[in-house]
């Protein structure tokens, strides 16, 4: 388990738990959306899979209320202890959260009417595992909610540079390199379907964002942290982080810029049987 947390390519540093609290914001309203086509409400079980500090998996809790239940679950201890604490402090008692790997589940079978999962599967080694595993919890006629990227190479900086747009490699690199990949999303509709789900929804997620703006500050969010680890990875040089921070700040002060964002897809799928 402890690799893991490890393989994790994004760790679980204090600043990384204030960027999944501010990414959660800027994609809330898009991630309800999902709930409210996969008919997720009151009274329901949900498995919060991959659930990180817990921001989602405690509106989950709200949304399905005390005559539901959410079990979240995450391979971080940090994040495991960070949404305890919260759920001890709340003093709830449809949620709890335990600490586990998304491809063995200590989750019993034909349990729950939802299985959740917002950028998990572009982090795994194995998808398949791990969506075998949603496919053993859920209940027949149960559904699996995934959200996560899709021909992220299309995202960019308009108008952009080189330099500029070499961010979007070399963090698609860096996943590779911990046997993730942000275009799961276009594998991950089909692999379902083999695995015995029907597909009900498909949804793009996508969003243009100029400077200042929540989408823009998310991508900013991120590049604080990961800017850092492309030069520690020997992606790039320190020369060109510095030319990618000069032209970054130009961008922002040139009318009309625009930050086109890395493209996901929202996926509802039922259990057959
Ligand atoms: C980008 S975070 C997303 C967290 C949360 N789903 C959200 O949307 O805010 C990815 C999470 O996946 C977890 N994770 C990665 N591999 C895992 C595995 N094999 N089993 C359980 N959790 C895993 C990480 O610990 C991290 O919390």
């Amino acid at each position: 388990m402890a690799d893991i947390e490890k393989e994790y390519v994004l760790g679980s540093s204090d600043r990384e738990v204030a960027r999944l609290a501010f990414q959660h914001e800027v994609w809330a309203e898009v991630t309800a959306g999902l709930f409210r086509t996969a008919g997720v409400s009151y009274g329901h079980t949900v498995a919060d899979l991959g659930c990180g500090p817990g921001f989602v998996s405690l509106e989950l809790a709200r949304l399905v209320g005390p005559e539901g239940h959410v079990s979240a679950l995450d391979a971080s201890d940090k994040f495991v202890s960070l949404l305890s604490s919260r759920i001890d402090s709340l003093s709830l008692d449809n949620i709890r959260v335990s600490k586990g790997d998304v491809c063995s589940l200590n989750l019993e079978s034909g349990s729950f009417d939802f299985a959740f999962s917002r950028w998990l599967y572009c982090f795994l080694k194995e998808p398949e595992v791990a969506a075998l595993e949603a496919h053993r919890v859920l209940k027949p006629g149960g559904k699996l909610i995934v959200m996560d990227y899709l021909n992220y190479l299309s995202a960019g900086i308009f108008p952009g540079t080189e330099v500029l747009n070499s961010l979007f490699t070399g963090y698609m690199k860096t996943v590779n390199e911990h046997y993730g990949s942000y275009n799961i999303g276009g594998i991950l509709p089909s692999m379902l379907a083999e695995i015995g789900f029907e597909i009900e929804s498909l949804e793009p997620i996508v969003r243009i964002a100029r400077p200042g703006e929540n989408v823009w500050k998310w991508v900013e969010f991120f590049n604080e942290l990961s800017v850092p680890a492309l030069v520690e990875n020997g992606t790039w040089t320190e020369e060109h982080r510095e030319q990618f921070e000069s032209e970054w700040s130009s961008a922002k002060e040139t009318p009309g810029t625009f930050f086109f964002s890395p493209p996901m897809i929202g996926i509802v799928a039922t259990k057959l049987h």
